[in-house]
């Protein structure tokens, strides 16, 4: 399967880079400032009138693979320097993820490709009324961000305004030093930090490195608060009752809140439980990723934030999460579903792990089967089921019902394009009463 590109984790000083979502064409520009010496005058004169250039701009961008890239300007700021003109900018790449959102110098923008309307709404206008219909179609296609869906124009372009650039570059925790994704809000004491560090067992947060080492020499936390409700080898999830557990569960909102976008950050973390996953070793349990999850959810939500820690991603941690939250609706006698909008990490994690299940049944399963008892037997809720076989085509509407077809063949070319199964949970080391029956 594919990658979708995020940024980078450091390591005792080495940089792991993840492989790029380069598009296929080759849009491959000379440097905007490489060719001054055959400028003609005309263009020297355009370009000096359209720098610095105004926020909203559309222009291309040369990104990490080189190649030019479309972007909007989000933001601008003034370097300390003598020229009037100098600026750096923060664009967002119209073909990606947010989370790719970044400052760019002045010589990576191509300056002949500046679209000039900056006004957003007549800009829009004028290029949609330009636009064939092939290419509106290819911009809305390459536009739509999944996770973006149930957010109304309004409160999606409200959310991109306040969150527009993000405030924490990098984060120290643990043993890693990690690029963030997305803005969070901090307490305005920490707007001036580029950098956080975090406290790898308490969460709290600070802005120097020797607060940090002052403060681990006083913490005695060795582990998520609350109560260990699995081990299996070197693998333990923690419950933490946001109630008992009140700056804890903040400090995972602020932390977790730098790697998930659409989400709201829950001040009130009174109403939730919290799941944290730990690799445990002789110096203590490491958070690796948590999910959340509404003490009573009206609509049935059985997880409301998931999240890896970027240097843990892609090692199955994600699919685990996925798979105990069903566990635990499972011992609560309940389907679940995860909270929405979902992110276009969470919706690949979730068809990942919805296929697999599925199929794993259908393939052992002789004689016909229901959707319903196919919810019964997994948690899962009888829409995912159903939009997941549906996407498989594997649904059939005959005689005023759904039918599922199996053919092993089918099943099993599905299968193998779902990618790994993730780390498996094993049940019989799960210790948990569901929350309404504690006292
Ligand atoms: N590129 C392509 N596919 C990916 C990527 C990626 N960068 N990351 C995950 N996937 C897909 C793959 O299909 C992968 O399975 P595979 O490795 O077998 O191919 C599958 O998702 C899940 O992989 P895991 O290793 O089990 O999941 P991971 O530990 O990476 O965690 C998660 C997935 C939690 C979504 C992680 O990407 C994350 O924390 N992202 C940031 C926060 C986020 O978006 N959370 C979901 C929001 S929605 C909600 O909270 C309800
Ligand atoms: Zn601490």
């Amino acid at each position: 399967m594919g990658s979708i590109d995020t940024p980078t984790i450091t390591e005792n000083g080495s940089t792991q880079s993840y492989a790029a979502a380069a598009p296929a064409d080759d849009n491959q520009r000379p440097l905007a400032s490489s060719n001054g010496a055959q400028e003609s005058e005309a263009t020297k004169k355009r370009r000096s009138g359209i720098h610095p250039l105004e926020v909203g701009t559309r222009v291309m961008c040369r990104w990490r693979d080189g190649k030019y890239h479309p972007v909007k300007v989000i933001e601008r700021r003034k370097l300390q320097s003598a020229e009037p003109s100098d600026y750096e900018y923060y664009v967002h790449y119209t073909e990606f993820n947010r989370r790719l959102d970044e400052w760019v110098k002045l010589e990576q923008l191509d300056l002949d490709s500046v679209e000039t309307v900056v006004d957003e709404k007549v800009e829009d206008k004028v290029a949609s009324l330009k636009m064939t219909r092939h290419q509106k179609r290819k911009i809305d296609e390459t536009h739509v961000e999944v996770g973006h869906e149930e957010l109304d124009a309004a409160s999606l372009r409200e959310h991109e305004e306040f969150t527009k650039v993000k405030n924490i570059a990098t984060i120290e925790l643990g043993r890693y030093e990690i690029e963030t994704w997305y803005f969070s809000p901090f307490p305005p004491e920490y707007n001036d930090s580029l950098k956080l560090y975090f406290c790898e067992f308490c969460l709290n947060f600070m802005k120097r490195k020797e607060q940090l080492q002052r403060h681990m020499r006083k913490c005695d936390l060795k582990h998520p608060p609350g109560d260990e409700i699995y081990r299996s080898g070197t693998l333990s999830m923690f419950e933490v009752d946001g109630k008992k557990n009140k700056v804890y569960g903040q400090n995972l909102c602020y932390l977790a809140k730098l790697f998930l976008d659409h989400k709201t950050l829950y001040y009130d973390v009174d109403l939730f439980l919290f799941y944290v996953l730990c690799e445990c070793d002789d110096r203590g349990c490491h958070m690796v990723g948590y999910f959340s999850k509404e003490k009573h959810s009206e609509e049935s939500y059985n997880l409301a934030c998931i999240l890896t820690l970027p240097p843990y991603q892609r090692k199955g941690y994600g699919k685990f999460l996925i798979a105990f939250s069903y566990e635990l609706s499972k011992k609560e006698g309940k389907v679940g579903t995860p909270e929405r909008p979902l992110s276009d990490l969470g919706l690949l994690s979730y068809r990942g792990y919805w296929t697999r299940v599925l199929l794993d049944i259908l393939k052992k399963h002789k004689g016909n089967i229901s959707i319903k008892e196919l919810s019964d037997m997994t948690a899962i809720k009888a829409e995912d089921i159903l939009t997941t076989l549906q996407s498989l085509e594997l649904i059939q509407y005959r005689k005023g019902q759904h039918v599922i077809c199996a053919d092993p063949k089918v099943l099993d070319r599905h299968l193998k394009a779902a990618g790994r199964g993730g780390l498996e949970v094993d049940v019989s080391k799960l210790i948990w009463t569901p929350y309404k029956e504690q006292s």
